[in-house]
């Protein structure tokens, strides 16, 4: 069976689980672009420059791509400023409802829960363990970290770092580009460009 084909931007550690995934789905990866490609990269060998330095000579038509950058506002950044199709990656050990919604680019790993009727926006990263429940909206470009848990009807706003292990009560709407500490427990809504530790959480900054 002829392997469908991928391409992945960023050559760091969570391209490296993205690599496995698409690998593990039966896709062949047939580039990995960097910015920083004589950086050093312990997922791949050869890697390719990126859109960065000349947006122009990018190869924007060609394999679907997925955007391999963990932080949320650079991902967001290159994600806009590719004109590819996008590609999903999901472990096949996630269990996802098939009333819920996936948008384009955004990658969801082992052991992942998305319960009924939940949309998960573009580019999000949905990691290791992460626990999502019914009712969810998770914005484009948010990442939910391993082990975090969020109960039914939670609201993550764009661009929004959950921290590992982080728990959020149901019914809490937190903001756009929001940073949810590790451990935190989010019991009431957060407004954008928050940054939320402890528990229970508090604000200690605002961007
Ligand atoms: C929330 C976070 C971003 C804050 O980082 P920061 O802006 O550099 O803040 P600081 O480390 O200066 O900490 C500021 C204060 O908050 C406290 N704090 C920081 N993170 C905390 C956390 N997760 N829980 C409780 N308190 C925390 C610090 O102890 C410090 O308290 P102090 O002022 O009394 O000394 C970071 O600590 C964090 O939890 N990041 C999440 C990482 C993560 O989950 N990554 C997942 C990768 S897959």
């Amino acid at each position: 069976m002829n392997k469908k084909k991928v391409r992945i931007y960023g050559a760091g550690g969570h391209s490296q689980v993205i690599k496995e995934v698409m690998e593990l789905n039966n896709f062949e990866v047939t580039d990995i672009f960097d910015d920083k490609p004589k950086g050093v990269h312990h997922a791949v060998k050869n890697v390719t420059v990126g859109a960065k330095e000349n947006l122009n000579n990018f190869p924007h038509s060609g394999d679907p791509l997925i955007v391999a950058i963990g932080i949320n506002a650079q991902r967001a950044e290159i994600a806009k400023s590719l004109q590819c199709q996008f590609e999903k990656a999901i472990h096949h050990s996630a269990i996802i409802s098939k009333t819920s919604k996936i948008g384009e680019g955004t990658v969801v790993f082992a052991g992942a829960i998305i319960q009924s009727n939940t949309k998960i926006g573009k580019h999000v990263i949905i990691n290791t363990g992460a626990s999502i429940d019914h009712d969810n909206i998770i914005g484009d470009y948010a990442h939910v970290s391993p082990k975090a848990a969020l109960c039914g009807h939670v609201e993550v706003g764009e661009g929004t770092h959950i921290g590992v292990g982080a728990v959020v009560i149901p019914k809490v709407k937190i903001g756009k580009w929001c940073t949810i500490g590790a451990g935190t427990i989010v019991l009431k809504d957060i407004p954008d460009y928050s940054t939320v530790v402890g528990n229970p959480g508090k604000i200690i900054k605002t961007i």
